[in-house]
């Protein structure tokens, strides 16, 4: 693969008259740790739901290991090694933990050695986890919930996994358990590409980071930059640099 893993150029995305995403071009190379950041409205959701397969942009260009993938679906994306964990976790509420974790393996080998490698892989990591693999995902708490999210995504094996909004509605003690998990996952090879209203802390983990404002890329580079960058900081982010909901 010559090139980014992800390159994004001159996205747009509209709802009828909305124009959410206004020319966006953003990248992220093999194994890079990049964060997303940005106001409510600022336009993240809808540019990683394009990224990700989701929703059709109006324009612009997606490409990812080097193939062009404008328009390709969801479950195409996850085959070719993108895997999303959305805002809001969404896991299937009414199934046992174990079955969410299958289902986020199903473009990938159903041979039972490898698919028990890969629940013992995300037990592994989250022991939270293994311990309720019977459980129903609806009973389980926010935290453990976007647990359960972030390893049914690894389970497709992705080269690059999209987080939206890790913090949402989570306490600070969750957190620091989280966050943690990430840059363990990306020092093993793993590319992420993270929202993240908790703007402080996604610089102090990411490498380098985009920040979105109406529709906009309008400040990117070095995470550390960004974060001594007092235009940046306190304009846009001032008032979201710290964890303040419960879990
Ligand atoms: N389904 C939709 N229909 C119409 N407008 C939408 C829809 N989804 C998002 N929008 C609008 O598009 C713009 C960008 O929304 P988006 O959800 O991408 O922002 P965001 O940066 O993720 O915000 P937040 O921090 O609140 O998650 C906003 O003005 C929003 O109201
Ligand atoms: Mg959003």
């Amino acid at each position: 693969m010559i090139g980014p893993l992800l390159a994004v150029t001159d996205l747009e995305v509209a709802y009828g008259r909305v124009e959410a995403v206004r020319g966006v071009s953003l990248e992220v190379a093999k194994s890079e740790f990049v964060a997303v950041i940005g106001s409510n409205g600022a336009g993240k959701s809808s540019t990683m739901k394009a990224v990700s397969g989701v929703l059709q942009p109006r324009g612009g260009s997606i490409r990812f290991k080097g193939q062009e993938v404008t328009g390709q679906p969801a479950h195409a994306m996850v085959r070719r090694g993108l895997a999303m964990v959305p805002e809001g976790r969404r896991v299937f509420a009414d199934q046992s933990v174990e079955d969410n974790l299958l289902l986020g393996g199903y473009a990938r080998s159903q041979e039972s050695a490898a698919r028990v490698q890969r629940l013992e892989r995300a037990y592994q990591l989250f022991p939270r986890l293994g311990e309720r693999r019977t459980q129903q995902a609806g009973s389980l708490s926010g935290g453990e919930q976007q647990m359960l999210a972030i390893a049914r995504g690894l389970q497709s094996e992705p080269d690059l996994l999209v987080i939206d909004e890790l913090s949402l509605g989570l306490a600070p003690k969750i957190l620091d358990m989280l966050f943690p998990v990430l840059v363990e996952l990306n020092e093993e090879g793993l590319a992420i590409l993270l929202v993240e209203q908790l703007a402080g802390q996604a610089l102090a983990i990411s490498s380098r980071a985009y920040v979105l404002e109406n529709g906009h890329v309008i400040a990117s580079g070095p995470s550390a930059e960004l974060a001594r960058d007092a235009r940046v900081m306190e304009a846009y982010l001032g008032r979201r640099t710290t964890a303040s909901s419960a879990a």
